[in-house]
């Protein structure tokens, strides 16, 4: 089957178009025929070598932790989908490698919900770990009716649906992105604010009492600047700067494979209660141009691979 890997760290560059063997499926796993896949950063932090030393490489790696796709095979005990089934994955493994950016790809079923039946394939490829990540920063940080967010980058494929889920849970949100976003950032039911130089007086008049939660999906010193504007007792995360993150009492974010929260999400789309951002979709042969683009950190929501 063909499938994007890379054999050494390295640029988008290291990637290529490879011919690799059909995936056998685990005990517990099934094949999944890959409709659409998205990539994130992370996938890009573990080709360059980032992650060394916290998650092991298996070369050829096959990059993706995400996917949305048909089942064609499952595993001698994985009775909880069928051939057929629509399905859609953060289907993170316990090594890099063996991912989705490939024609097939084994899904543990720990990972695996039915698709929102409302989403296009290529719609439910951009969810998961993103929207997982969202969910577990706002249970982490215990949103709650009422509470006044800030989510430091709204824009990008995490923070748009912690603006959804916030306001969901009855709060008020303010979010940081540049001018050309703060459309797409009300469209959310956000109240934007420019982030960079002046960002500290900025927060400070979009919310004169404070905030109650503060969310950071952009690292960069987001927490350092809004920390004046936290109230006492105030919560905060970050899936980026743990360790400042801790230093305001607050915690580290770092997403799971969450079969039920899965489920969850698939609910809320299907009542028309959320939306999902996908920027661009490329063809498996063009994934260089499509790391590219989100290696340039510009990206509004996610970018899509099909096969
Ligand atoms: N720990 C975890 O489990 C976990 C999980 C998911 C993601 N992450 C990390 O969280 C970060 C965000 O992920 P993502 O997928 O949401 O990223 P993303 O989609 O690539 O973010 C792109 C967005 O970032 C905005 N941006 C860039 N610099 C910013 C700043 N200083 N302040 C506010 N917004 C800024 C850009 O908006 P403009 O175009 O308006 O500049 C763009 O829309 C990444 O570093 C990722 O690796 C960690």
């Amino acid at each position: 089957m063909r499938a994007i890997t890379y054999s050494e760290f390295g640029t988008p560059e290291v990637l290529t178009l490879s011919d690799l063997p059909e995936p056998r499926p685990g005990p517990d796993s099934v094949v999944v025929e890959v409709r659409a896949a998205s990539i994130n950063p992370v996938d890009w932090k573990a080709r360059q070598g980032y992650l060394e030393g916290l998650i092991d490489t298996v070369f050829p790696a096959v990059p993706g932790w995400d996917v949305a796709g048909v089942v064609v095979k499952t595993g001698a005990d994985a009775p909880e989908f069928d051939v057929g089934d629509e399905v859609y994955a953060y289907a993170r493994k316990d090594v890099i490698g063996g991912g989705t950016l490939a024609e097939r790809a084994a899904v543990p079923v720990r990972t695996l919900a039915l698709k929102p039946t409302s989403l296009s394939f290529e719609e439910a490829a951009a969810v998961p770990l993103v929207a997982l990540t969202a969910l577990r920063s706002m249970r982490r940080s215990e949103v709650t009716e009422g509470d006044r967010v800030l989510v430091h980058n709204g824009a990008g494929g995490v923070g748009g649906f912690a603006i959804q889920l916030a306001r969901l849970a009855g709060a008020t949100v303010v979010a940081t992105a540049s001018e050309h976003n703060h459309d797409y950032l009300r469209s959310l039911g956000a109240t934007p604010v420019e982030y960079g130089e002046g960002l500290t007086e900025r927060l400070r008049s979009a919310s004169p009492e404070g905030f109650d939660v503060v969310l950071d999906f952009a690292g960069s010193g987001s927490l350092a600047a809004s920390e004046s504007t936290m109230r006492e007792g105030s919560r905060c995360i970050s899936v980026v700067e743990g360790r400042e993150a801790r230093r305001l009492g607050g915690h580290v974010v770092w997403v799971r494979p969450n079969a039920p929260g899965l489920v969850e999400l698939a609910e809320l789309f299907d009542a028309g209660k959320l939306k999902v951002e996908v920027a661009r979709v490329y063809p498996l042969e063009e994934a260089v141009e499509a790391y590219r683009q989100l290696e340039a950190g510009h990206v509004r929501g996610k970018v899509v691979i099909t096969p």
